[in-house]
């Protein structure tokens, strides 16, 4: 049987750190009041990265993907594949995939992106997985990419301490031995309203609000019940039970929805890997970043059962379970 299996790991952050209370001191600047304490008590975020102006994704997702190259002793050459999952592309069109292709110096094999925003690489790799397993690719790269900072309002404190920019990226190539075990991929549209940046591009100038707007109590509620509902069903259909979850790496928005997600795995705190306090949310870079840093530091190590968990905008969903 054929199976689709992830053999290396990279993830980049832009070199600015910007702490809680520098970011409280830049607001109050502004007039806009906020603080580490109601931050970390909220969030569990202590600090995010910010990428200079001139950064894009695809600049950020080529150091991500050089990482994860290297430690799957791949070239650029070797990928067939290309998947890029950002919400915050460099432009309407390419796609970032495409540019990326271009900056890793390669060209032919296809390359496209996906928009689920934090669900967005559960879902980048969900596909990834079904083209090795139909046999359409070989050794993929699949890469989760944002500079969340260029859609934040930084006039509403309710959202813009909560999110950051950075890279991760996977080699995920086929095998005989698993691999990813079981995907599950879920949307509801009927809630595009609690999380969006509804702006487009239209006419030669932007049309309405290019900024991100988010209902956070009931992003809070739908999440919790979310995640719990697509953990099950992975574990489920992969035949597998909660207690055989190694590492639970969930989407980094808040510890708050982590750690109540882990408690109902009946996950002890120790088996959850936390970034989100160095990170912020990076929407969908933040479940690879938090892989390779997991990985990177020995923690997570091969043969390891993990569950890969993502939600977000949309309302979008979803849960990889793989032995790594
Ligand atoms: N600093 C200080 N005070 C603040 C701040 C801030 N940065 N932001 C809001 N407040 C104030 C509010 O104005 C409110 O004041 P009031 O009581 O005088 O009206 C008070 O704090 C409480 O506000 P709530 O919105 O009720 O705070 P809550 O406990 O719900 O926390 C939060 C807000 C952190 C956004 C929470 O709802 C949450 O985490 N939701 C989920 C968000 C999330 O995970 N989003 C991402 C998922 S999908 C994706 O990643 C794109």
């Amino acid at each position: 049987q054929r199976y689709s299996r992830i053999t290396g790991t990279g993830s980049y952050l832009p070199p600015r750190r910007v702490s809680n209370a520098e970011f409280a001191a830049d607001l109050a600047a502004q007039g806009i009041e906020t603080s580490d304490e109601w931050i970390v008590e909220r969030t569990g975020i202590r600090a995010r990265h910010f990428a200079a102006p001139e950064v894009t994704s695809s600049d950020l997702a080529l150091q991500a993907a050089r990482h994860a190259l290297e430690a799957a002793g791949r070239s650029a050459a070797d990928v067939d594949l290309i998947i890029v999952a950002t919400s915050t592309p460099d432009m309407v069109f390419p796609s970032t995939a495409c540019l990326l292709q271009h900056k890793l110096g390669v060209a032919g094999c296809p390359a496209f992106d996906v928009q689920a925003v934090c669900s967005g690489f559960v879902y980048a790799l969900s596909v990834a997985d079904a083209m090795i397993k139909a046999g359409s690719a070989h050794c993929a790269l699949v890469v989760g990419a944002e500079v969340f900072s260029r859609i934040l309002d930084f006039k509403d404190r309710t959202t813009c301490v909560l999110f950051g920019d950075g890279a991760g990226a996977v080699v995920l190539e086929a095998s005989d031995q698993p691999g990813i075990l079981a995907t599950e991929l879920h949307a509801d549209g009927s809630h595009a309203g609690v999380l969006c940046t509804p702006g487009t591009v239209s006419g030669g100038q932007v049309l309405g609000d290019p900024l991100l707007k988010m209902d956070g109590q009931a992003v809070f509620k739908l999440a919790v019940k979310v995640l719990d509902e697509v953990a099950r069903a992975v574990l489920e259909k992969a035949g597998r039970k909660d207690t055989d979850i190694d590492w639970l790496i969930p989407h980094q928005a808040n510890i708050r929805i982590m750690q109540g997600t882990a408690k109902k795995l009946k996950l002890p705190a120790d088996k959850l890997v936390v970034t989100v306090d160095e990170h912020g949310n990076t929407s969908a870079a933040s479940i690879p970043l938090a892989l390779d840093h997991a990985v990177r530091q020995g923690r997570i190590r091969r043969g390891d059962t993990l569950m890969l968990e993502g939600v977000g905008g949309g309302f979008t969903w979803g849960a990889v379970l793989l032995d790594f």
